[in-house]
């Protein structure tokens, strides 16, 4: 069966990628948008990507008012901004909140409405140019088709797609992932993680996406623990920056699995960050996950090491689910209760998360069948 396999337009990586991608920034137009937070304002980040534009005499405006994972009403607010100053192209530079509110930026720039029209539909409109700088090594939104944006009328992450959402050009220079302080690294790196394994025991693998998601499972399990633990070891943040990005195009053209799908309502409704909701539910979906698949996680125990061509298939699936828990340990992973979610409100929610998981359509790409109330289930085991 043929597939396709969609890519950011061009990918400059690797130390100094900044400076290298000055002359490609200068050909996406003559006044940009640099979206956002405040964090990277602090952290002299933003200065960096200004410097850029100016050596190329590139004029910009900022807007650095994404805070938290973005909403509707953050995304108006900049696409207010883009027309007030008469911007022609947009560079997001920052974890994936920034990156997905370029997006859903660019997406109604030329078309209007609100970005919740989008819900449900593929977005083909035409968008001005993009650039993404990630600052998380992470979401890997730099080299995806999606935006994450929530509806704050309905208490819903909405996950809109679109081949026009990939960015043009994505500038992954480690000088930004650096200053991540070890929380932040740990959550998105694990976000990283999910997103190769997801992609690969995903119903809609393909096999350049196999070559992609395993190779960036390999480098998550060798350097995620030295970045948490030095923030500053430069091989360590070059090789997650990779693997974030390959885990990024992994999913992309396999899509995510049962994690994401489940991961999403938590956020939405308990506002817990997008990579450590899905930390919390690492060990009990794939738990769930693994008889559908003991093959595929077999083939990613053998890869990192913590079985061999003696273990049976389910033997090496299932040592590679003691290594993600071990991992997750490693990284100290909160539980809900630890983070301070009250329980009986968490059960209370249960049936609207559940739904809202199943509607997002990702569980079902999960090499298992699953039901709404298997995944209630898995919900309730997080206690
Ligand atoms: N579009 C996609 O394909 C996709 C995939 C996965 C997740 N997402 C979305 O991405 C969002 C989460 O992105 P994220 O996990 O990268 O976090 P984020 O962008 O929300 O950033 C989290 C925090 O880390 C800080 N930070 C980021 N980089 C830093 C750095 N280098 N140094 C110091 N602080 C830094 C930010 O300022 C922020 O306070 C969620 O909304 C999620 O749903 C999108
Ligand atoms: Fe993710």
């Amino acid at each position: 069966m043929a597939r396709e396999f969609i890519v950011p337009g061009e990918i400059i990586s690797g130390s100094g990628a900044l400076d290298m991608a000055e002359g490609a920034l200068k050909l996406l137009g003559k006044k940009a948008l640099i979206v956002t937070d405040k964090v990277m304002i602090d952290l002299g980040n933003c200065a960096k990507v200004e410097k850029a534009l100016t050596n190329q005499g590139i004029e910009y405006s900022i807007y650095s008012d994404i805070c938290g994972e973005p909403t509707d009403t953050m995304i108006e607010k900049g696409l207010q901004i883009y027309k007030d100053e008469n911007c022609d192209f947009l560079v997001a530079l920052g974890g994936g909140s920034p990156i997905d509110s370029m997006k859903a930026i660019g997406s109604l720039v030329v078309n209007g409405g609100s970005i919740s029209d989008y819900m449900g539909k593929v977005i083909d409109v035409k968008m001005p140019p993009m650039a993404a700088i990630p600052t998380t090594a992470g979401t890997g939104s730099e080299a995806t088709q999606f935006t994450i944006i929530t509806d704050t009328k309905k208490d819903i992450k909405m996950l809109l797609k679109g081949k026009v959402l990939m960015p043009d050009l994505a500038i992954i220079d480690p000088q930004f992932t650096m200053t991540a302080p070890p929380k932040i690294t740990a959550a998105t790196g694990l976000d990283a993680l999910c997103h190769c394994v997801e992609a690969y025991t995903s119903r809609k693998a393909q096999i350049l996406s196999d070559t992609f998601a395993v190779s960036a499972v390999k480098r998550i399990f060798k350097y995620l623990p030295v970045a948490y633990k030095d923030g500053k070891n430069e091989e360590a943040r070059v090789q997650m920056s990779v693997a974030a990005l390959e885990a990024g195009i992994a999913f992309n053209n396999a899509s995510v699995t049962i994690i994401h799908g489940m991961s999403r309502p938590i956020g939405a409704l308990f506002h817990v960050a997008h990579g450590l909701s899905n930390a919390m539910l690492l060990k009990e979906c794939l738990t769930f996950a693994l008889p559908g698949a003991y093959d595929r996680f077999g083939a990613l125990g053998r890869d990192i090491g913590v079985a061999d061509a003696t273990d049976s298939d389910q033997e090496a699936a299932e040592k590679f689910l003691k290594a993600v828990e071990a991992l997750v340990n490693e990284l100290d992973t909160p539980t809900l209760e630890q983070f301070g979610i009250n329980k009986e409100e968490f059960f209370n929610v249960i049936d609207k998360m559940a739904h809202d998981a199943m509607d997002s359509g990702s569980p079902q790409n999960t090499m298992r069948d699953v039901t709404e109330e298997e995944v209630k289930e898995i919900y309730r085991k997080l206690w």
